[in-house]
Parts: C-alpha cells; structure tokens; sequence
C-alpha cells in the first residue's frame, strides 16, 4: 500500500541545495525526464531518483527539500499527478514518458503514461514546451523559450518576473488560440497554467535574493539543462502558488476551449474558473479520474481510495466547506 503523505518541513530556511552529495549529471541512457523543469532539475541532481522515476511521497520530500514547496501545494499536485499519470497498483510515477520502470500498467482507459501524457494534467500554452497537437509537449522548445527572453526584456529589464509572467503567459494563450484548433484552457489546466508561470519566481531564485526578478541564465539553467545554478541555495521559507492571481489578472481569460478549429474560443461555463478551487477538485475526480478508471476493483480500487484520500487532505485550508467525493466509496 502506499506510504503516508510526508508532512512540512522541520526547518524551511534557505540552503545550499546544489550541494557535493547532489551533483548534477547529465542523462544516462533510459533516463526519464519530461515537462517540468522543477523536477527535471531535482532528478538530475538525485533529490530524486535520477532515472526519474519515483514515488509520490518521493516527490513531496524533494520539492520540500530542493525548493521549500509548501506541503499542501506539494501534496495537491503530487497526488493529482500520481493519480491519473502515476501507475496505482505499483506506486510509482514517471516524470517523463510511459515506461516499463513504472510496472505493468492497469488495462486501458487508465493510462499511467507519466507526466508527459497529454490532457489529464499536462496541458496547453505551456511557457517552454509546445502544445501536444503542434508538436512536443515535454522538451524545452528554443523558440518558446527565446519569447520568453523577448518578453522579459520588454517587460522585466532582463528579468522574469510577475508582470513578464502575466504578459508572456496571455501570449501564449492567444498563440495557442491562433495555431491550435484542440486549444484546451479548461479547469485544472486554467490553474496550473498560471501557477507554473509563477513557479520560476517562486522557485528558481535563488533564496539569497528577496526582489522576485529571476535571471534568465537561472531559468535557462533549469528549463533547459535542468540544473541548479552554481552554489544555489533554495528560498527562504516556503511558498505555495504565490502570485497565481496577479498573473492572471494583468489579462483576465475565462476557462474554455476552441471549438472545432482555430479562433474559435468557447467559454466552458462547466468548468471552474479560478475562483472555484472546490469545484475544480470535485470535477477533476469525477469527469478525470473517474473516466480513467469507471470500473476498478482489487489493489487497484483501496489504491485509488488512499490517494484520492490523500488528494482531498491536500486542499489547502482556504477552500473551506469542500465536500469529499468518494466515487469508489468510503
Ligand atoms: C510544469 C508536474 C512541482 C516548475 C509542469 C508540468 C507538469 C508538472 C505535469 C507540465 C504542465 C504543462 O506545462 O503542460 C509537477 C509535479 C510536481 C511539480 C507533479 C510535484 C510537486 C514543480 C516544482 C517546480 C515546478 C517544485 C519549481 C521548482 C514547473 C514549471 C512548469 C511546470 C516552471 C512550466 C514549464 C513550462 O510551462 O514550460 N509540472 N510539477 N514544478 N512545472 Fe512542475
Ligand atoms: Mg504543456
């Protein structure tokens, strides 16, 4: 059965992360890495198994441990990830793409594909990954990543900060409108779209540094060679979606998808819009989870009770009044 969720840290102070018993090396062949660059880089510096698989209560000490994520962040998106991409019976979840390292996968529709699967919580508009029908959506794209240079420039004097995140991230989202007629903005996907534009500023600078501007040689190093900067030190007490809200704010966009083809966004009045946190947890279990797995019985079924368990015990303490569903029972 699957370990208990490890709880926060003891001490969340900043640190030498980049330490002698966390070098960086390159990829190994069978290595897996996929589209986050902030477990990438903790793989490739063994806070996490560097063939990049891993458990889920693996994952949440490593994002505590290299960059002071918050618990309950830490939680919600481990298990919400493991849930869908992660193989249930085995316990194990790849970062990148399918892989026989994970174990033998439950029969189809369960997919246990890892993180690189596309639409159960990867997702499009992605800041340096494409969207899946336009090409890769798991490695680092140079062009998307030379706009994000532009970008900070423009807005952030060289720097990538909150207003370059709001700016590039509506960028993004109007490219993926013009170019892409699957465009899908729907709840999670319209969280996590802005929560990952805030992850850099919350997360890769380093925690000497308190005015929230990230150097882009800092952001190549992680999004693309999926390092640690040079003696980098993790922030300075944790942090959880910080600055979420103020990205999306500076071009406010309602959830929805195009419809049929390009330039055709539709809002998706079903869906939850950012301020419906709950309502976002509640149809992630039943629309996602559930059509992933109608049916499962066994091992399968008492894992999908604990993690979902697990995930509902994560929602953080300002979405009071949330029911828990139990489409597996109790
Ligand atoms: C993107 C998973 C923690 C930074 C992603 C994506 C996934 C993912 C599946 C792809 C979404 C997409 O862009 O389509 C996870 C899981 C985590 C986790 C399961 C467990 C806690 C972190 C942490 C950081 C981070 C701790 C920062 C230190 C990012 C960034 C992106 C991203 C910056 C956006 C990349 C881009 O848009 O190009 N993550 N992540 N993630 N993640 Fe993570
Ligand atoms: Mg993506």
């Amino acid at each position: 059965a699957p370990g208990k969720p490890p709880g926060p840290l003891k001490d969340t102070s900043a640190k030498l992360v980049n330490d002698a018993r966390h070098p960086w090396k390159p990829l190994l062949p069978g290595d897996l890495r996929g589209p986050c660059p902030g477990l990438n880089t903790l793989a490739s510096h063994g806070w996490l198994p560097r063939n990049g698989v891993a458990t889920p209560a693996q994952i949440v000490t490593a994002v505590q441990e290299g960059y002071n994520m918050a618990n309950d962040l830490a939680k919600f998106v481990t298990y919400a990830a493991h849930i869908v991409d992660g193989n249930l019976i085995t316990n194990l979840l790849s970062i990148g793409g399918a892989t026989k390292l994970t174990g033998l996968a439950p029969a189809p529709p369960a997919i246990a594909g890892g993180l690189n699967t596309h639409a159960v919580f990867e997702g499009d508009a992605s800041s340096t990954r494409s969207d899946a029908f336009l090409g890769n959506n798991h490695d680092f794209n140079e062009t998307l990543f030379d706009q994000l240079v532009e970008y900070s420039n423009k807005y952030g004097a060289g720097r990538y900060n909150i207003t370059v995140a709001g700016e590039f991230k509506f960028r993004r989202i109007e490219d993926s409108i013009a170019t892409n007629p699957n465009f899908s903005l729907v709840a999670p996907r319209i969280f996590t779209v802005y929560a990952e534009a805030a992850f850099p500023i919350n997360f890769f600078i380093d925690g000497r540094q308190t005015d929230g501007q990230l150097n882009l040689g800092a952001a190549r190093s992680f999004m693309q060679n999926m390092r640690f900067p040079d003696n980098f030190f993790r922030r300075n007490g944790s942090i959880g979606a910080d600055g979420l809200n103020d990205i999306a704010a500076l071009h406010p966009i309602q959830p929805g998808t195009n419809v049929g083809r390009v330039n055709n966004y539709v809002v998706d009045p079903k869906s939850a819009d950012l301020t419906q946190f709950c309502l976002m947890y509640t149809n992630f279990v039943k629309d996602t989870v559930q059509k992933l797995y109608p049916a499962p019985t066994g091992i399968l079924r008492q894992s999908l009770k604990l993690n979902l368990g697990f995930f509902y015990n994560s929602l953080p303490a300002e979405v009071p009044g949330c029911s828990e569903v139990f489409p597996y029972g109790r």
